[in-house]
């Protein structure tokens, strides 16, 4: 089977300026490689500012305007580059961005979701996609700054989902939501990968991650530290990294022990 969505050493760095005409290079992402089938859930986790928004970005084409990204990246067997990736998007690719911002704050919700299409059956689509996150069709008339946190990402996962999408890229999807309705949700990914998709879930929560995920890949500073199967989570002595080991050790049912192995530590390259 052909990977819906194949990233062959993928690296990203910024350019900035230091003390005036001083350039530095930040390297941020550096070899990455993945690949989602069709039917496939692939989790990625790390901790705060390891690239994990960065990789969204870099797949769907956009990156800020200094940075600088090497490597490959297909979508169906074929390159993606920024132009395809924009035709793409919001149709067959969907990004559920990680800041509720990404909404329009001078727009009401029914406008922002139906993007200038009118036509009932579009509606029908948004307003059945809406309900299915507990949102009804009053939703449409309130503008952002009505919604409260939770409201508003339902609507920035139900406005992704809407279209049916062959690839769904959620950034972090679940902060600000109850537990019952992040558990929801996340079924809702697995049921469209289980439709088909390929769903790349970016996240911090690895406990999360774990109840749909059907392989893991662990970020540490950029680096892919770590790739396991769910499976490998259900014994510690089967984790190879350090900090793997260590977000093991943090999860509630494994019961606090993560003073008795060692942090992070040495696993983090040269940063
Ligand atoms: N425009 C930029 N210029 C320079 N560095 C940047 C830029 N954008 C992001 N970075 C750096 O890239 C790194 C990765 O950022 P990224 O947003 O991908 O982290 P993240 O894993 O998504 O974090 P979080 O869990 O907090 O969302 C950070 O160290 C950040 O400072
Ligand atoms: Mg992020």
């Amino acid at each position: 089977m052909e990977p819906i969505l194949k990233i062959r050493n993928l690296s990203i760095s910024f350019k900035q300026y230091e003390k005036g005409t001083k350039q530095r290079k930040i390297q941020t992402i550096r070899n990455l490689s993945l690949e989602i089938l069709p039917g496939q859930v692939a989790a990625v986790v790390g901790e705060s500012g390891s690239g994990k928004s960065l990789l969204a970005h870099g797949i769907l084409g956009i990156l800020p305007y200094n940075s600088q990204m090497k490597g490959e990246i297909l979508y169906d067997g074929r390159t993606l580059d920024k132009k395809r990736a924009e035709e793409l998007r919001g149709r067959e690719i969907a990004l559920i961005p990680q800041g509720v911002s990404w909404l329009d704050p001078l727009m009401k919700v029914g406008p922002q979701l139906f993007k200038g299409k009118k036509d009932a059956q579009t509606k029908t689509r948004y307003r059945e996609a809406l309900a299915r996150y507990g949102l009804g069709p009053e939703t449409e008339e309130l503008y952002p700054f009505e919604l409260s946190g939770g409201m508003a990402r339902r609507v920035l996962i139900a406005s992704a989902v809407a279209e049916k999408p062959r690839l769904v890229i959620a950034d972090e999807p679940t902060p600000g939501l109850d537990e019952r309705t992040a558990v929801r949700i996340l079924g809702h990914f697995r049921e469209l990968a289980d439709e088909g998709a390929a769903v790349l879930l970016i996240t911090h929560d690895l406990r999360l991650a774990l109840t749909i995920a059907d392989q893991v890949t662990v970020f540490y500073n950029g680096e892919t530290i770590e790739k396991a199967s769910p499976e490998d989570f259900q014994d510690i002595r089967r984790l190879k990294a350090p900090f793997t080991k260590a977000l093991w050790t943090a999860m509630p049912e494994h019961d606090f022990k993560a003073a008795e192995i060692e942090g992070p530590g040495d696993v983090g390259g040269d940063a």
